[in-house]
């Protein structure tokens, strides 16, 4: 298969652990006879910095004409402690989920078997977690029109949704649970919020073409309790932008290290693969990130095009340096490898399919 990818690597540790998933996906590349084309652009503060615009014109025609954006993070704490900042890194990835269309974020949790000690909650919680958010990209509070009165004394974030946003993302969230154990949670706030109530009432409408899949409701305050107390009653969850974007990182808490969950964002066009982590400055440049969850979003990015096979390589390899304990300073303090050093190991796993490799 011929696949042209888009590279946007972006701030902080984004280029490190980018790197290490395009050598993985090149050992793919080379194992399986594919050809993947890299193309690499400016976006969040480095383009703010080179082009003075965090979605230059020219990111945003590449990931047009490519088959997929490998994405790797954005921010800049320059920007985080300044309120009055009019243009933001976060700009450019809000603008390129908009102007792509992608509606859908997909966050997968597991609990990995070889990690349940690691996580700083109880194992007999975490074990068989095994959860898929699927949150709403394109709307809600985060694309609202936004007002700051002329004293800065009062501001406002419209929260806003419409029937069509809320139904095409819950067609994918139900389809996913019928290949996996046919239950969709819908997590929002109908007690309090209208757009909330809106969900209710179309998720639930729609929810009968799907007969096979159970649909439950919970509040996400209640939610955000259960995610942690009992995180292995979820099988795919439905919410909105803000409401997804908070429980995802809750969530990272479950498999021991945000740096192990990838996201897909999809749509209508070009899709979008990133690891859910952001920029992290503290790391940047030192060798430490973590690089799984990009190398697992380009994994998901196989899938994505239907290299089951491909996906499930890197999967495998994946799985066998955590068993190995080959993991970054997240997961072990006292003896970590390096994010070149994991990307290395796995990419060597793929080419040589050799299963005593660092076993
Ligand atoms: C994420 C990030 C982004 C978001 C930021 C960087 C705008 O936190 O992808 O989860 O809030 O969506
Ligand atoms: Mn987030």
């Amino acid at each position: 298969m011929n696949l042209k990818i888009a590279v946007l690597s972006g701030d902080g540790i984004g280029p490190e652990v980018t790197k290490e998933s395009v050598k993985v996906l090149k050992a793919v590349a080379e194992v399986y006879g594919h050809t993947f084309e890299f193309q690499e652009a400016l976006v969040g503060a480095i383009a703010i910095y080179e082009k003075e615009n965090p979605l230059p014109e020219e990111t945003l025609a590449l990931c047009k004409s490519s088959d997929a954006v490998l994405f790797g993070a954005i921010g800049d704490p320059k920007y985080d402690n300044n309120p009055d900042a009019k243009v933001r890194p976060e700009q450019g990835l809000l603008k390129l989920r908009k102007e792509l269309g992608l509606f859908a974020n997909i966050r997968p949790i597991t609990a990995y078997d070889s990690l349940l000690e690691k996580s700083p909650l109880k194992k007999e919680i975490i074990q068989g977690t095994d959860m898929v958010i699927y949150r709403e990209l394109t709307g809600g509070i985060y694309f609202g029109e936004k007002k700051l009165n002329e004293d800065k004394t009062i501001a406002s974030d419209l929260c806003e949704y419409s029937q069509i946003e809320i139904e095409r993302i819950a067609h994918l969230a139900f389809k996913a649970a019928q290949v996996r154990r046919k239950k969709v949670t819908l997590v929002d706030k109908a007690n309090v919020l209208e757009t909330s109530r809106l969900w209710r009432r179309v998720v639930t409408a729609l929810s009968k073409q799907y007969p096979d899949v159970t649909l439950d409701f919970l509040f996400v305050d209640n939610a955000a309790m259960q995610m942690i107390l009992n995180p292995s009653q979820f099988d795919v969850i439905l919410t909105e932008n803000m409401f997804g974007d908070i429980i995802s990182d809750e969530g990272s808490v479950i498999g021991g290290s945000i740096g192990l969950l990838a996201s897909a964002s999809v749509g209508d066009g070009t899709a979008l693969f990133e690891p859910i982590h952001g920029s992290y400055p503290q790391a940047t440049g030192k060798n430490i990130a973590n690089p799984i969850a990009s190398i697992l979003s380009a994994a998901m990015l196989l899938g994505h095009f239907g290299l089951n096979e491909e996906a499930k390589r890197i999967q495998e390899a994946v799985d066998r340096t955590l068993k190995n304990n080959i993991v970054s300073v997240d997961i072990n303090k006292e003896n970590p490898s390096s994010t070149s050093l994991i990307g290395d190991v796995i990419a060597e796993m793929i080419l040589v399919d050799d299963q005593s490799i660092s076993s």
